[in-house]
């Protein structure tokens, strides 16, 4: 294994036991870091332990439980690098006054999970260390029906710089995703490769991001020293489609 700047580092991946979350853990775990990943679901932590064939912990944590995280942060002692690519919220995707108020606001449970991650495990990050967020291309690209997404990923987004701000030396990135073959897709059952194959037929590539893909944003993020308050897209250029 080539030298790497996670080799040794604790890492906390929050959301880590499926997709983005999931193939960062195991990249940064193949890297020599010392990974905790934690996600809700009894079935997803079952997966995530027989992907990761012990190279790293899995633990069970709802964003939303302040309790649950501070028991991992507690576990870990000094965490170098805390990532969150929890799902976190409800996704409504209906124009936006077909929604009621209560769908828009769920999908601000993301960011309340998110704040609640940092908010919980600040003060246990190293001063040199980094946390990183997971936000989404709708955060800039608007689409009819998607008005939480974007909504909620702009949040994210601000909410990085503010904290990079206020938070610094410690960095504050945010990885925002495009269209991403994950589970998050799952619901599409076996029309799930053709559906993400008509959604990327207008980006610049036209095909679904892989986790690995995404996860090597994060690990970019995690790794350079001179990066902060920072939004780094791996989208398969849907911004500019
Ligand atoms: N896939 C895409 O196309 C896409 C596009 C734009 C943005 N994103 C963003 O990328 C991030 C990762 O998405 P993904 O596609 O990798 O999703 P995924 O495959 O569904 O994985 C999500 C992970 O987060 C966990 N999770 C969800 N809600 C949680 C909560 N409240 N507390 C703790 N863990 C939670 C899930 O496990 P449990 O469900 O068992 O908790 C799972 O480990 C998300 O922030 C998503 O919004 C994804």
């Amino acid at each position: 294994m080539a030298y790497s700047k996670l080799e040794g580092k604790n890492v906390v991946i929050i959301g880590g036991t499926a997709g983005i979350g999931l193939a960062a853990a195991k990249m940064a775990a193949d890297q020599g870091a010392k990974v905790w990943a934690a996600g809700r679901s009894e079935s997803h932590i079952e997966t995530a332990r027989q992907v990761c064939e012990g190279s790293f912990e899995v633990r069970q944590a709802d964003t939303h439980d302040a309790e649950a995280l501070d028991a991992i942060f507690r576990e870990v002692g000094k965490i170098d690098h805390l990532v969150s690519a929890a799902v976190g919220g409800e996704r409504t995707l209906k124009p936006f006054l077909q929604q009621t108020q209560e769908q828009f606001q769920a999908a601000y449970d993301k960011l309340w999970g998110y704040c609640n991650v940092v908010r919980v495990g600040a003060p246990y990050l190293q001063d040199d260390g980094a946390i990183t967020l997971v936000s989404g291309s709708p955060a800039r690209k608007v689409a009819v029906g998607q008005s939480p997404l974007s909504c909620v990923g702009a949040s994210v987004e601000n909410l990085v710089r503010c904290l990079a701000l206020e938070l610094a030396p410690i960095r504050v990135n945010v990885v925002s995703p495009g269209t991403i073959n994950t589970a998050m897709f799952d619901h599409f059952g076996d029309k799930k490769e053709e559906t993400l194959q008509g959604m990327t037929q207008s980006h610049l590539i036209k095909r679904a991001g892989s986790s690995e893909e995404v996860a090597a944003g994060i690990l970019f993020v995690m790794q350079n020293e001179f990066v902060t308050g920072t939004t780094v897209d791996v989208d398969g250029g849907r911004l500019l489609s």
